[in-house]
């Protein structure tokens, strides 16, 4: 199977994952990317037993409101049933890295308010350890040498993500070369650099379900 077959597959195990736990006045998390965009596909085929979406990105809100999903401010709704989702790496505590679009701050935002969280990915995104895919990190553009200086200090090497604004109007700094093998206290970590608005570990609130696509079908690990 391709990747793109795989990541299809997931999105559409997704759907058929929350379908049972949807009702007329729930509203769904969507998160970011190629493979948020086959979820947000699916979704659509099941657009009638849901009332609508929140999406960690205004890419995603397009794409859903093109197929007639309606799409609501977060502020405007008390709960999310799920947050549905890819990631750039998982580990099998179903800590990720996630932000290979830009999105990570929308998402995470979106992944704390939702009930549950579900990661759909293709098995190419497991990881034993995490770090391989360079770390994403949000800041605040007046602060990114500062930024850039401290995340050296914690071992990495920064890397100025060239022709990209965030949809909140930051930067991203992509942090190669770290291996990540406490992931909650990185995250802590970084996250107390002043300038920092977001890293890209999804770890102190990580996924609760991960949907990986393998060649012999789609895996279910709590
Ligand atoms: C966007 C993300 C995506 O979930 C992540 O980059 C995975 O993307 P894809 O599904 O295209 O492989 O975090 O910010």
């Amino acid at each position: 199977m391709t990747q793109d077959e795989l990541k299809k597959a997931v999105a559409k195990a997704a759907v058929d994952y929350i379908q049972p736990k949807l009702d007329n006045d729930s509203i769904v998390g969507v998160g970011t990317g190629s493979t948020a965009n086959f979820f947000i596909d699916y979704l659509a085929e099941i657009k009638g037993s849901f009332d609508g979406a929140v999406a960690s990105s205004e890419a995603s809100a397009e794409r859903l409101k093109a197929h007639g999903i309606p799409v609501y401010d977060l502020n405007s709704t008390d709960a999310l049933v799920v947050y549905v989702d890819g990631a750039d790496e998982t580990n099998p505590a179903l800590e990720l890295i996630k932000g290979g679009g830009a999105a990570l701050t929308r998402e995470k935002i979106v992944a704390a308010v939702a009930e549950e969280f579900i990661c759909i990915a293709d098995g190419s995104k497991w990881v034993e350890t995490l770090g391989n895919f360079p770390l994403p990190v949000e800041v605040i553009p007046m602060a990114r040498s500062h930024v850039a200086r401290e995340l050296v200090k914690l071992g990495g090497d920064p890397v100025y993500r060239e022709n990209c604004i965030t949809d909140n109007g930051n930067v991203i700094l992509d942090v190669h070369n770290m291996a990540i093998t406490n992931p909650v206290e990185m995250e802590t970590a970084i996250n107390q650099i002043v300038g920092v608005v977001t890293n890209g570990l999804f770890a102190c609130r990580p996924a609760d379900v991960l949907l990986i696509g393998r060649e012999d079908g789609v895996e279910t690990v709590r």
